[in-house]
């Protein structure tokens, strides 16, 4: 009965595909083009990712799909449609962009959407947890990076990140659903590659995911690389926001490149990021700084690596490896 299910909910999501993708391209389709067209997504890329849109109404979805024979309660179950307080059944997805998701063997299992510009509501709404849409194990675009030729994945935070990023050359780049990645998540990507390059917005919210995912990632199986991208200000100095996105809209694939192979190690990532949080000009700051990096030197498992990021971070204040390691291998004396 549970194999049925799935096929049913893998078929009307697929069907839904369609009825997004010859929405687009029908008169009806027009603000979502010309959205796809202010997001400089070409129509190649459009297509490679199965961009569509979903009407502005409250049921054509439902309609389409029940004229094909599944019921109210199988478009409910698939995440497409949703009960009202009245005993009405409505379309999930209204006026949005939709981006279908596609798992790793290249079965349409969900959406994500996003809101056009001038309309209120949630920028970006996914299906819900249903038969086949697991967010906690979902990989988008996946079933793309998997063909790469590059050495390594690229692990970014926005679904249009992932979309113009192919666009520019990077076909290793993809993204989980809007969560943060889960073990199981790193599981998955282990299974397709041997490095992981963590490449958040520059924000706040950013530089948070990274540490938890960093810290997710201590028991992975991968190699894993942080690319943070560069600070930008506009013309009064002011910092800007910059995911993958728009650094690519303002310095080219080029400057991207160049990002990627200048990507730090997880550990100059952390000593780094805990650098610029601290003045180390200052004798307080020096302090605060060195007790944090004694507990990230002391958690690394190789002897080998604590004597290297040991003198890294020792020298940044001024003080002598030697002091640091005492520090350190007390440090994990008192741990254990
Ligand atoms: P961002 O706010 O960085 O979105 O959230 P973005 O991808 O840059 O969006 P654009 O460029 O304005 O289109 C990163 C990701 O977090 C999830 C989405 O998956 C998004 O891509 N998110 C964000 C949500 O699920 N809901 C939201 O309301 C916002
Ligand atoms: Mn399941
Ligand atoms: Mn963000
Ligand atoms: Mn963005
Ligand atoms: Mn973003």
């Amino acid at each position: 009965a549970g194999r049925k299910k799935r096929a049913r909910a893998l078929e009307a999501n697929r069907q839904a595909a369609r009825f997004y993708y010859d929405y687009l391209n029908s008169p009806g389709g027009q603000r979502v083009r010309d959205y796809i067209a202010q997001r400089q997504i070409t129509h190649r890329f459009a297509v490679r990712f199965g961009l569509g849109a979903a009407p502005d109404s409250w049921d054509e979805l439902t309609r389409a799909l029940t004229a094909q024979g599944f019921s109210k309660m199988e478009l409910i179950d698939a995440g497409l449609a949703v009960a009202g307080k009245n005993g009405g059944v409505y379309d999930k997805f209204r006026s949005r962009l939709m981006l279908p998701v596609i798992d790793v063997r290249g079965e349409v299992v969900g959406f994500t959407s996003r809101i056009l510009p001038g309309e209120e509501g949630a920028k970006y709404l996914n299906t819900p947890e249903t038969i086949v849409f697991h967010k906690g194990r979902l990989i988008y675009a996946l079933n793309l990076a998997k063909n790469t030729k590059r050495p390594n994945l690229v692990l970014v935070e926005g679904n249009i990140d992932v979309i113009t990023l192919h666009q520019a050359g990077f076909d290793n780049v993809v993204a989980t659903m809007g969560t943060a990645l889960t073990e199981e998540h790193a599981r998955i990507l282990a299974r397709y590659t041997k490095e992981l390059v963590l490449c958040y917005d520059n924000d706040a919210a950013g530089k948070q995911s990274t540490q938890r995912v960093l810290n997710i990632l201590k028991n992975a199986q991968l190699n894993v690389r942080v690319l943070q991208l560069p600070n930008a200000y506009d013309s009064e100095g002011k910092p800007l926001k910059q995911d993958p996105d728009d650094f690519i809209k303002r310095f080219g694939p080029a400057a991207f490149e160049k990002c990627l192979n200048d990507s730090a190690g997880q550990n100059d990532y952390r000593l780094g990021d805990l650098m610029s949080r601290h003045d180390l000009s200052q004798e307080e700051g020096r302090l605060a700084y060195l007790k944090e990096a004694v507990g990230i030197v002391a958690a690394l498992q190789s002897p080998i690596e604590r004597e290297i990021y040991g003198n890294k971070a020792a020298a940044a204040a001024g003080i002598s490896g030697q002091a640091f390691a005492q520090e350190v291998e007390r440090f994990r004396k008192n741990r254990t």
